[in-house]
């Protein structure tokens, strides 16, 4: 069965400020182009969604094509671009995927149809109250914080996305869009430095993180 990893990348990084976020260097080399060579040794082909207007830079070892407007509509323009059997979706913004993870995310994928890689929630977790202080406890037993990569059988996720395209109904992931529709999603242990680069302290973080990893 071919795989294709699917790279959604054409965010403009709002929250970290920094321009497309994709394209932000960590210890000399882009969010994007570590994310897309930590899956090349795990799939046959590299996809990636950029900014309309932007270009693949030469180092990343991919085929490209435009995003959307949202992360969902940047996943389906990727999806009608490849044909492979099980298809592999992990965000640029994850720059350090540790290959176990992967492996086992599309071994999950091939036998339950979906998979996504998570974390049970280590933190207390409460909801604010209307003031914005102490609400009510969450209790965390249970509850994973869901990452990437997500893997998936093509045809499902490309049914999943026809439904919630049809039904307007936004998510901010993929594994989402199979559970909504009935679809039975394997979790996967992923890791911790699978951690998104969102705000400015995550770009601390990979920063101190990057030469331990490239080591
Ligand atoms: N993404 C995308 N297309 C969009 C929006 C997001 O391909 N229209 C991608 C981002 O490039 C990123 C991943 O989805 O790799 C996760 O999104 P997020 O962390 O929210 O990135 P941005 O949308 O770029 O950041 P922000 O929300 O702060 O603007
Ligand atoms: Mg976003």
């Amino acid at each position: 069965m071919r795989v294709a990893a699917l790279i959604p990348a054409a965010g403009s990084g709002t929250r970290l400020g920094l321009g497309p976020k994709a394209f932000v260097e960590v210890a000399g080399r882009s969010l994007l182009g570590r994310s897309a060579a930590a899956l090349v040794p795990h799939v046959d082909e590299v996809l990636v969604a950029l900014p309309a207007g932007l270009t693949l830079p030469r180092d990343v070892p991919a085929r490209a094509v435009t995003g959307g407007d949202t992360r969902q509509a940047s996943v389906l323009a990727l999806l009608r671009a490849t044909d492979a059997e099980v298809v592999l979706v992990h965000d640029a913004a994850r720059p350090f995927l540790p290959g176990a993870v992967a492996g086992a995310v599309i071994a999950a994928a091939r036998e339950v149809g979906a998979a996504t890689a998570a974390l049970p929630v280590a933190d207390t977790l409460v909801r604010a109250g209307p003031g914005g202080d102490w609400g009510n406890l969450i209790p965390r037993e249970g509850l994973w914080a869901v990452q990437t990569p997500q893997g998936f059988r093509r045809d499902l996720l490309l049914a999943a996305h026809g439904a919630a395209l049809a039904d307007g109904f936004a998510a901010t992931d993929d594994a989402g869009l199979i559970a909504r529709t009935g679809g039975a999603v394997r979790l996967v242990p992923g890791d911790a430095r699978l951690f998104k680069v969102t705000t400015p302290g995550d770009l601390a973080l990979a920063q101190a993180l990057a030469p331990v990893w490239d080591a």
